[in-house]
Formats: structure tokens, C-alpha cells, sequence
């Protein structure tokens, strides 16, 4: 995720601005930069590639003199790492730094390239320094009117600061769905994407909210929407340490990231659902299923339970047949793959070697290939024909979580978009899918909210030697996923089952001492895991129960139940795997154990 400061007062600003960014390098990042309003009254701007060493070094060789900057570190999403995509983005006398993601950009690039503008980035940022400049010069008396204009064309997520070379005292700053503080100091104000860039100025702070367009000049600063009318927003002192900050007010990244999963999936989603079409763009690459046969999902961990899920959702919608290989078996088994194939590699960090081997075997026997992938320009995608980017934000906590329901969200995408090409998928069937899937990122949050720590749940059970989870179709993987999870960072032994094996040989190991969770859900295969559950409870096990809510049935079987709301079975995983992420942490934490850097284990995992 990218990190933005900007400062108004009377220090220089570039050493606020280094200084803050250094605070948010923990949030990864490729590129980075500065804009000042230097004191002769010009806009500098200096900003490269790779490391904030780079740009400091920049700086020493042509350093900018002046007390009202804007700063940016930029983890890329529109457009490779480079030094041309690094922001801030300069139109005319206007620069813009931005987070989030700018739905409409090709409309809005369209358009402007019409009335003869020219682009020198592949940013959808530069578009925003584009319509700012346009405002300018049809009439906008001033930057904030500029922005104003400007933004009411915008549909997306951003956090975006402008300063304007005509207008050198001010800074105009404007959110929606992105985040952003503001600062109060004694005769100077900042803006930053996240608290820990301002700690070391100032605790005074208001937290921005949608819509909020902020005014700052050297007399202080207002708060408007984008029409006019005057905002209040109460400011509060923060009390958080710097590692509180850097973690949100949250204890762990973990948490963080298990919280952050609603808005994760609405960033997978923005701008991909055409309701009225009753399609999905994979941001404007199309499959052609004319030759398409079969699809072979390969992938390592978490990423390959998401592949799981991927066969329900791609069967059910495209009706091809989809196989799920672990990369570390297919590149090694002579894989039956060829041109009437789509290999799709799914993986969160985009560098897991195994995973990038699998993928380079498929295409190296004719397979088409295409990349899901958190990380952009990492080099799963830029070996593959096709790439859908999840754009969940920097995943810090190794054992992965919300990079987990961006993978489910993208896998559903493409499977409406191949349904709808295959013919298979009705516009009708469409459209209910993408109605059930916009509902989930609000469901999500009502249920985050609603379970709570789990800590008494983690105090019973901390102890045990081993648990076992089961479900059945689209909830098998996310028992797989509950047992890897709580495996990776309680250290307990844990083992996912599909419900209807148990009695195939797992069912030997209940008794009173082994809780076994049942992934158990209303709707596909509910009643068969009823009796799955039954058989447990035979026993002497210890159930506890992943429920739709209000199923009196279930609460009456077994020891503890975790709520989930009603939904379709192919997006259920989005929310079962809620509770079983939650359970984990609470496990891990009853047992004093690091929850973000768990033994062992790597967040990218580079080497066979
Ligand atoms: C997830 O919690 C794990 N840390 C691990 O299984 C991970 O999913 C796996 O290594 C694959 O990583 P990738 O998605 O970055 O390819």
C-alpha cells in the first residue's frame, strides 16, 4: 500500500516529508517521491524508482527549498514500478500524490486524451493532475474549486494530496475509502495517509472521513465535501506508540488484515462488476474460450486452498473442468497440459518459486497462462499471458489472510467472466451472482463485529493436542485453510478433513479430548453434514460449529457455535473462514506465541 505525507508550516518540508515516509516504509513500496512549492515560486518535484535512499540522494544532488510539500511512496498497482509512474504525477502546475485505485480511468484517459492531453505515466493518478489542471484552465478560481470539479468525476478509492505552482501557500486534500489523518501542529499542519508518518510532530489528529475535502493553508485549515458545505470533524489526541500506529491501534498485523478483509474485497472488485451487463472485466483482457478445454489452477499454502474453491466456482459458472495441483508436484510430474489449456497461477506474494516453476512448465508446453497475484509486476505475473491483481494492500502478517478472500473474490470474477463467454452462465444467473457478491464485503463486517475476540473459545481449548476441522464442497478448503492457519501460528497439530471421509479412517481419533470443528453452514450438503456432525458427537467430541445464523438445530448439538449470515455456496468461504482465522489468532495468542512472525516460516517463500 502506498504512503502519503504532505506538510504545510514553516519548517522545510522535505526533511517532514523523508522523515515521515521512512515511518511507513514498513508497508512495503517500489517507488517513491517529493513535490515542493519552492521558495521562488516554481514546483519542484523529485521522485525515482526503489528505495527512499534513492530519493534523499536525489535530493542532496538537487534539493527543493520551501515549506509546503507533498510526499508519496508507491507500492504499484496501475502501471510497472519505474521512475514515470513514481508519484507525484506533475500536470501543467499542478502535482498530485494518490492512494486507492481510480475506477474510471480508462473513460476518463479516453476523454482527456480526446481534448488532446498526453499522459507520460501508465498511472491512473496522472489523471487526476490531469482533470485539476483542466479545471484550472476553464476557469476554477482557485485549487480548491479545481479539485472540487475535478473529483466529482472520479469514481473510486483515493487518498490524494495536490498542490498547485499558482497557488504556492495551499494544499488541498480529499478522501474516500482510502485512509487519511490530518495532523495539528503549532502554526503548521500534515497530512498523512497513516498516523505513524505524524507521531513524532504531533498527536493532535482528526481522522478524515468519505467525502472530506480539506483546505490547508499557513492560517490553518477546513473541512468541505465536494460540494461545499461545511464539514466538522472532532480532533482527538492519540495515545498509540509508534508500533500501535503502525498496526492501526491493533495488537498484531494479523488482526489488522483480518479486519482490513471487507475492504480487501472491494478493492478486488472495483471496476470489474458491469451490473448492467451482467458481466466482469478482467480489467479489459479477454478470454477466449472458443479453445479453451479445461482449466489447471496451480499454487502453494493458502493460495492453493483458494485454487479449491476456484474448481466449484469455475465449474459451476463455465461448466470446463478445473484440476487443482500443488505447484510443488505438477512441475515435477510431466504434466498432461497443452494449448487447449489455461493455467492459472494463484499466488499472494507473486514470487513463490514453485509456483513460478509450475507456471513456466505450463507455458512451455503451449498452455496459456494467467496470474492471480497481490503483488504487481512480481514475476508470477510478468511470466504470465494474463494477470488479475487482487489489490487486498501489503500483507504483513505471514500467515495470510486477507490476501486469501482477494484470491476468492478474483477466482469468482473469473468465473463469471468465463461463464459468460462459454455461454454456460445466463445474464440472469449473472447478475444474481454479482448481486450475492456485492452483499459480502457489509456481511463480512457484521460478522468480524459480531464474534468478538474467541478468547474464552481459544482459553478452553489452548491446551489440546490437536484439532481436527471438516466441511464439505466450497467449505472442504476452508477446513484445510482452518487447520493450516491454526497449524501455523498455535503450533497445534491440526488436520482438515472433507466431512464424508471421517469415517474413512479419521473418525478414529475422536474423543473428549480432540475439538473438531464443523464447517456446517445452511444450504449444499448441509443435511449430509449434520450427520457428519452427529458422528462426532457419538463420540465424545467436542463440536464446535461454523452456523448460519439463527440454526437452532446446530446450537443444540454442540458445544460452541460461530455465527456466519446465509449465502450462496460459492461465496460462502468468504465468510466461514472468518471464525476459523479468528480462532486461530485468539489460539496463538492464549499461547504467548508470535502471531505475525510465526516459527519457520517466511512470508515469500523464493526457494524450493
Ligand atoms: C499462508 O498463511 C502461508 N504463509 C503459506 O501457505 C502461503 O500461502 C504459501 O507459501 C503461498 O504463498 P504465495 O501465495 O505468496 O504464493
Amino acid at each position: 500500500m502506498c504512503g502519503i505525507v504532505a506538510y504545510i508550516g514553516r519548517r522545510p518540508a522535505v526533511p517532514i516529508l523523508i522523515g515521515g515516509l521512512k515511518r511507513l516504509e514498513y508497508r512495503g513500496y517500489d517507488s517513491a517521491g517529493v513535490a515542493v512549492a519552492v521558495t521562488d515560486g516554481l514546483l519542484g518535484v523529485r521522485r525515482c524508482r526503489g528505495r527512499l535512499a534513492n530519493l534523499e540522494a536525489l535530493l542532496v544532488k538537487a534539493p527543493l527549498a520551501g515549506n509546503v510539500g507533498i510526499g508519496h511512496t508507491r507500492w504499484a498497482t496501475h502501471g510497472r514500478p519505474s521512475d514515470e509512474n513514481a508519484h507525484p504525477h506533475r500536470v501543467g502546475g499542478v502535482c498530485v500524490v494518490h492512494n486507492g485505485i481510480i475506477e474510471n480511468h480508462i473513460g476518463l484517459r479516453a476523454r482527456l486524451r480526446g481534448t488532446g492531453r498526453e499522459f507520460t505515466s501508465e498511472t491512473d493518478t496522472e489523471i487526476v493532475a490531469h482533470l485539476v489542471d483542466e479545471a484550472l484552465k476553464q476557469g476554477a478560481t482557485s485549487l480548491l474549486e479545481a479539485s472540487r470539479k475535478a473529483l466529482r468525476q472520479v469514481e473510486g478509492a483515493y487518498a490524494i494530496v495536490l498542490i498547485s505552482q499558482d497557488h504556492p501557500g495551499e494544499l488541498v486534500a480529499a478522501k474516500n475509502a482510502s485512509p487519511m489523518v490530518l495532523g495539528i501542529g503549532e502554526g503548521e499542519t500534515f497530512i498523512a495517509s497513516d498516523a505513524p508518518a505524524l507521531l513524532e510532530h504531533t498527536r493532535n489528529v482528526v481522522f478524515l472521513d468519505e467525502g472530506d475535502i480539506v483546505h490547508l493553508t499557513h492560517a490553518g485549515y477546513t473541512i468541505t465535501d465536494l460540494e461545499g458545505a461545511k464539514r466538522e470533524r472532532p480532533s482527538r489526541i492519540l495515545d498509540w506508540s509508534a508500533e500501535q500506529a503502525e498496526k492501526g491501534g491493533f495488537p498484531h498485523f494479523m488482526l489488522k488484515e483480518i479486519f482490513e478483509q471487507p475492504t480487501a474485497v472491494t478493492n478486488t472488485l472495483r471496476g470489474r462488476l458491469l451490473v448492467p451487463e451482467s458481466d466482469v472485466t478482467l480489467d479489459g483482457q479477454e478470454i477466449d474460450t472458443r479453445s479453451l478445454s479445461r482449466l489447471v489452477i496451480v499454487a502453494c499454502g493458502t493460495s492453493y486452498h483458494a485454487g479449491l474453491v476456484g474448481k466449484f466456482m469455475i465449474e459451476s459458472a463455465a461448466r470446463l473442468p478445473v484440476e487443482v495441483d500443488l505447484a510443488s508436484e505438477f512441475r515435477y510430474r510431466d504434466p498432461v497440459v497443452g494449448p487447449h489449456d489455461l493455467v492459472v497461477a494463484i499466488s499472494q506474494s507473486g514470487e513463490t518459486a514453485d509456483t513460478l516453476a509450475a507456471l513456466k512448465e505450463a507455458k512451455s508446453r503451449g498452455a496459456r497462462t494467467l496470474a492471480i497475484s497481490n503483488v504487481l509486476d512480481s514475476a508470477i505475473p510478468r511470466a504470465a499471458d494474463f494477470t488479475l491483481y487482487t489489490h487486498a494492500g501489503i500483507e504483513i502478517g505471514v500467515a495470510s489472510t486477507k490476501c486469501f478472500t482477494a484470491q476468492l473474490a478474483a477466482l469468482m470474477l473469473l468465473a463469471i467472466h468465463l461463464g459468460r463467454r462459454t455461454g454456460t452462465l445466463s445474464p440472469g444467473n449473472a447478475q444474481e451472482l454479482i448481486s450475492q457478491l456485492l452483499l459480502i464485503p457489509q456481511k463480512m463486517e457484521n460478522t468480524l463485529k459480531e464474534l468478538g475476540d474467541l478468547k474464552e473459545l481459544a482459553e478452553r481449548y489452548k491446551d489440546v493436542p490437536g484439532f481436527l476441522f471438516m466441511g464439505r464442497g466450497t467449505n472442504y478448503p476452508i477446513a484445510l485453510e482452518g487447520a493450516l492457519k491454526l497449524k501455523e501460528i498455535s503450533y497445534i497439530h491440526a488436520e482438515g478433513y472433507a466431512a464424508g471421509e471421517m469415517k474413512h479412517g479419521p473418525i478414529a481419533l475422536i474423543d473428549d479430548g480432540i475439538p473438531v470443528v464443523v464447517i456446517a453452514p445452511k444450504g449444499h450438503g448441509y443435511e449430509k453434514v449434520l450427520s457428519n456432525m452427529s458422528e462426532v458427537r457419538a463420540r465424545e467430541g467436542q463440536v464446535i460449529a461454523v452456523a448460519t445464523h439463527g440454526d437452532k438445530i446446530i446450537s443444540e448439538q454442540c458445544q460452541s457455535v460461530l455465527w456466519v449470515p446465509d449465502a450462496p455456496s460459492l461465496l460462502q468461504p468468504l465468510l466461514t473462514v472468518l471464525p476459523l482465522q479468528l480462532l486461530s489468532y485468539a489460539v496463538s495468542l492464549a499461547r504467548g506465541n508470535d502471531v505475525d512472525q510465526p516459527r519457520n516460516l517466511a512470508k515469500s517463500v523464493t526457494v524450493e
